[in-house]
């Protein structure tokens, strides 16, 4: 039985789905099956940052109105096979989509794969609300500054409160110079002061952005940091026990 784990922020932009389709690709690439299930519906774009827009016949959409089955419409990725990708209808909207048949989709899709990222719209919206039965875990992707971690905050304690999920923080964009001149905080810190337990943090990269621009995951991008950055994450999730760059920390915590 796999596990399902929304990937969510308060506010949009943060990298939700740059941390969803590139922690797919390493979790596929280190040998489990994995589901990116995009939840934003009316507005998915997973398609394209993993360069599958010509490959996909059907969405989630068709499953939930019987046109196809789960394994018809969840199309394999082109180099990576055991990673499928669930897209969300595109003249839909949230609003149109039953909640209970969406948690019996998921319900189906743990029984065949290890891990399913669910790609959720930013905020706490109906987008969120038609997903959320059926996950067992939460990530919360924000970037370091006031307005992402407040919104953040919100989304925790929602989640929390209506889904006893306690979400693990995933600290997107962050500037290892910014910190060095105490400018930003560690993440280790805005983790404690969210009281989130860390999972990991990517660094900021112009290459990321170049990577999005050639429909590539921040997996397969330019920079070394990045891209280990990532892989530490997904080896996190996959139950390895991985350190913590050093700067992470929060001052005079022990290694
Ligand atoms: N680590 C990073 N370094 C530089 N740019 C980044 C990084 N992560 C994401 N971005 C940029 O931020 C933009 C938004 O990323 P993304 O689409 O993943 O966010 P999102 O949270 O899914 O947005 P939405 O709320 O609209 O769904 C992208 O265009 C990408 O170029
Ligand atoms: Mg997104």
């Amino acid at each position: 039985m796999g596990r399902a784990y929304l990937i969510v922020s308060g506010k949009g932009g943060t990298g939700k789905t740059t941390v969803s389709t590139s922690l797919a690709l390493a979790l596929a690439q280190m040998g489990r099956r994995v589901l990116i299930f995009d939840g934003d519906v009316g507005l998915r774009c997973c398609d394209l940052l993993m360069g599958m827009e010509d490959l996909v016949m059907y969405d989630a959409g068709d499953v939930l109105e019987n046109r196809c089955t789960l394994a018809e419409a969840a199309t394999a990725h082109p180099q990576t096979p055991s990673l499928h990708l669930l897209s969300a209808p595109q003249m839909a909207t949230p609003g149109d989509m039953s909640k209970k048949a969406i948690a019996e989709l998921i319900a189906e899709a743990k029984q065949q794969y290890d891990d399913i990222f669910i790609d959720c719209p930013a905020g706490i919206g109906r987008g969120l609300k038609n997903v959320w039965m059926a996950a067992d875990d939460a990530i919360l992707v924000a970037t370091p500054d006031d307005t992402s971690l407040r919104a953040a905050e919100r989304v925790s304690s929602m989640l929390f409160e209506r889904r006893q999920l306690h979400a693990g923080l995933i600290l997107n964009r962050i500037d290892h110079f910014l910190i060095w001149v105490n400018e930003e905080k560690r993440p280790g810190e805005i983790a404690a002061s969210l009281d989130l337990p860390l999972i990991g943090g990517i660094p900021e990269s112009y290459d990321v952005y170049r990577g999005i621009l050639m429909h590539k995951t921040a997996l397969e991008c330019d920079s070394a940091s990045v891209r280990r950055a990532v892989l530490r994450i997904a080896k996190r999730l996959a139950g390895q026990n991985v350190s913590f760059p050093r700067f992470y920390r929060v001052q005079n915590q022990n290694p």
